[in-house]
Formats: structure tokens, C-alpha cells, sequence
């Protein structure tokens, strides 16, 4: 009789489990638009030539692998800082901004849990997400110990954001809750705030006494780097202790590194010497330390101005061709047929298209088709190209 008799299976992950899925389809001309995961025109995930650049000159220090710092490689954490804000502003200044190197995005996520989750836990508060989210914010949430609800947001009717239902659902929140929010290109749905309501949202958190964490893992795909890091500065303006967790997993195509950091805006330095050491003993409990070659990079590029500069714009040509794409796409949906005005994916930010497909027809996509797409209807239009468009726009006008 084996201990683990009574496993049960795991449910498969509703992104990753597709994503193997698809792996063990046969058939040559599948196409797969489910993992957010930006491809070229030619279909191949690139190697952006900053990454090279930075790569060959790490080979020729010929440095010995030694464990990073639990906080992991500072030069690094302060290009995030400075990436995040900019040099002059007030959390750089002032040394208020704790920073850890984390385990992409969704470690820093787990690191900012545990890490709310110690800080109160004898009265845990509650944590929102949007509805929908990215699935595995409640995952995390949950692991450390949170009771999870969401908070309305997708309007199906516009294709927006429901704000007004948002608002009058924070309003009654009590002190001390968390709200999950994405800094832009909202995961699944590409639907964003604008500035009057980013700035609206941070008054009302300011005034229930919320607390902010926003998750920014797709800076540089809506409008620019700057621009995308719009809600931090508006929520950090409003002085309000903000976590924040970024990636760069899909803006430097370094998704296997597992490149991310964890910012928490403080309101002193010595505030911020506290929780950074925090923030470390989580590290050190979950995995001891980061890992170095990605970070290296991306730390490398982001203190050399001009290897700063390529990177913005491969970044801007990345993003351009996702827009291309996006235009294109509609077009030949709504050429084909009459039953689905598809223009409302056109407003929407980001790598994802949140198309209105139901399970049912993903599910057809995926037997009849070879079209992967996710049950939520979610589409990853950074993986089409000249050659894969067609072939999806024609499998999905079939199913309507
Ligand atoms: C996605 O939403 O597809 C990405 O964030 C990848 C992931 O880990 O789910």
C-alpha cells in the first residue's frame, strides 16, 4: 500500500496543460495561440540582438557561478528601479524603494504574498483579483494563505472595463485589502484603465486605506516603456504603499531565465531596509536565491545607455508588429463573415486578443482545427505571422 495512494490527478493547468497538449499533436500544421509567448514573423521566438550582445560579453568575463545574494544582483535591481521610475523621482531619491530580484513575474507574486501574508498574519486581509484574471494569481494568492474574490471588471457589452462596477465594489472593501491589478495590457482580456481612472482608483484606495499590488509583466506591449509604467507612478504619487511586481520574460524574450523583481514603495529608507530584509528571508525560504545569467543580462543592457536604446527599440518593433497583426486579423475575420463584428479587438492592449469564443468553439478549434487557443476564449495574437494568420482567421470563422 503506497502513501500516495489517495493522490488524486491535478486538474491540467489551463495555459500550461495546453501548451503540452498541443506538443503531443501530430498534425503539421497546428498553430499555437495559447501561451503568451511573443514569436517573429517567421514564427521562431526571437534572441533579441541586445541579449547577444550582452551574452557574448558575460561569456568573455569567463565569471565562476556563484550564488547570488538572496536579494540577488544589485546592479540589476536598480536598472529595475530606474526602469520602473525614473532617476529623479522621489522612491529613487530618497532610497524608499525596496527591490529583490525574483523568479520572473509570478515570483515576485508568490514573494509579495508570503511577505503581506507574514506582515498580517494574525488578521489576514482579503485579496481581490479582476474578473477575469490571469489563473494564476489566485493560485498564488491562495498557496500563501489568502482568501481570494474578485472584483468586476471585463464589460462583455463594450469590450472595456466595467469601471463603475469596479469602484462601487472597492468601495466596500475594508482597510487593509489587497487589490490585484495589472499595470497595463490587462491578462486575459487587454483591456486597460485610462489615466482619469488610474488616478480616480488611486484616491478611492487612498481612501479606503487599500493596499495596491500591481502586476506589470508586459511593459513596453501597449504603448511604450514609459508610458506603460503610468499606473505605478500615479499610484506611487498618491502615496500609497504600492508592491510591485514586474517581469521580463516577454520584453526581452528571456522567458526560460526567469527574470523579475519584486518593488515595494516604502515611505523611508529606513522603512525600506526593513522590509527589504523581509522581502529577503522570503527569497531564502522558498528558494535561497535567484538565478544569475538572465538578470546579468537584462542588467547589463539597462546601465549601458546605448544598449538601452536598441532594446527600446526592438522592444517598439515588437510591438508594432503585434499591432500589424492585430489590424490584420480583424480584417479577415470580419471580411469572412457576418455573424461576429470582431473590431473590438482592435482597442484592446497587448499580446491577447480576449475574442468572445466560447469553450465549445475552442474546444472545436482544437479537435477539428489544430487552432489552439484557451477555453477562456483568450488569443495570443503575438504568435500569429504572414504565413499562420490565415489559416487561424479562416479555422475560426468555421466554428462560429
Ligand atoms: C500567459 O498568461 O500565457 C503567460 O503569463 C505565461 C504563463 O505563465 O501563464
Amino acid at each position: 500500500m503506497s502513501v500516495f495512494n489517495d493522490v488524486v490527478l491535478a486538474p491540467d493547468d489551463p495555459i500550461l496543460g495546453l501548451v503540452e497538449k498541443f506538443k503531443q499533436d501530430p498534425r503539421e500544421d497546428k498553430i499555437n495561440l495559447t501561451i503568451g509567448i511573443y514569436a517573429d514573423e517567421n514564427g521562431k521566438v526571437p534572441v533579441l540582438n541586445v541579449v547577444k550582445k550582452a551574452q557574448a560579453a558575460l561569456f568573455a568575463e569567463e565569471k565562476p557561478h556563484i550564488y547570488l545574494p538572496m536579494h540577488g544582483l544589485q546592479t540589476y535591481n536598480l536598472s529595475v528601479q530606474r526602469l520602473l521610475f525614473q532617476e529623479h523621482h522621489s522612491v529613487i531619491a530618497e532610497n524608499r524603494l525596496a527591490t529583490v530580484q525574483t523568479l520572473g513575474g509570478t515570483g515576485a507574486l508568490k514573494v509579495g504574498a508570503d511577505f503581506l501574508s507574514q506582515l498580517f498574519k494574525d488578521k489576514l486581509p482579503t485579496v481581490h483579483v479582476s474578473d477575469p484574471t490571469w489563473d494564476n494569481h489566485k493560485a498564488i494568492f491562495k498557496g500563501a494563505g489568502f482568501t481570494v474574490k474578485a472584483y468586476p471588471y471585463f464589460d462583455e457589452a463594450t469590450g472595456g472595463v466595467n469601471f463603475e462596477a469596479m469602484v462601487d465594489y472597492c468601495k466596500t472593501l475594508p482597510k487593509n485589502d489587497i487589490l490585484i491589478l495589472h499595470a497595463c495590457c490587462h491578462n486575459p482580456t487587454g483591456a486597460d484603465l485610462n489615466e482619469a481612472q488610474w488616478t480616480a482608483l488611486a484616491q478611492l484606495i487612498k481612501e479606503k486605506e487599500l493596499i495596491p499590488f500591481l502586476d506589470m509583466a508586459y511593459q513596453g506591449f501597449a504603448k511604450g516603456v514609459e508610458e506603460d509604467a503610468k499606473a505605478i507612478h500615479i499610484m506611487t504619487n498618491a502615496g500609497l504603499p504600492v508592491l510591485i511586481a514586474n517581469s521580463f520574460s516577454k520584453s526581452f524574450s528571456l522567458y526560460g531565465e526567469r527574470v523579475g523583481a519584486l518593488s515595494v514603495v516604502t515611505t523611508s529608507s529606513d522603512e525600506q531596509v526593513r522590509v527589504t530584509s523581509q522581502l529577503k528571508k522570503m527569497v531564502r525560504a522558498n528558494y535561497s536565491s535567484p538565478p544569475a545569467f538572465g538578470a546579468a543580462i537584462v542588467g547589463h543592457v539597462l546601465s549601458n545607455p546605448t544598449l538601452r536604446q536598441e532594446w527600446f527599440d526592438e522592444l517598439s518593433e515588437m510591438r508594432q508588429r503585434i499591432h500589424a497583426m492585430r489590424e490584420k486579423f480583424v480584417a479577415l475575420l470580419n471580411q469572412g463573415q457576418t455573424k461576429k463584428d470582431f473590431s473590438f479587438i482592435k482597442a484592446q492592449q497587448g499580446m491577447f486578443s480576449y475574442s468572445g469564443l466560447t469553450k465549445a468553439q475552442a474546444e472545436k478549434l482544437r479537435s477539428e482545427e489544430g487552432l489552439y487557443i484557451l477555453d477562456t476564449g483568450r488569443i495570443c495574437i503575438a504568435a500569429l505571422n504572414e504565413y499562420n494568420i490565415t489559416l487561424a482567421a479562416h479555422a475560426i470563422i468555421k466554428v462560429l
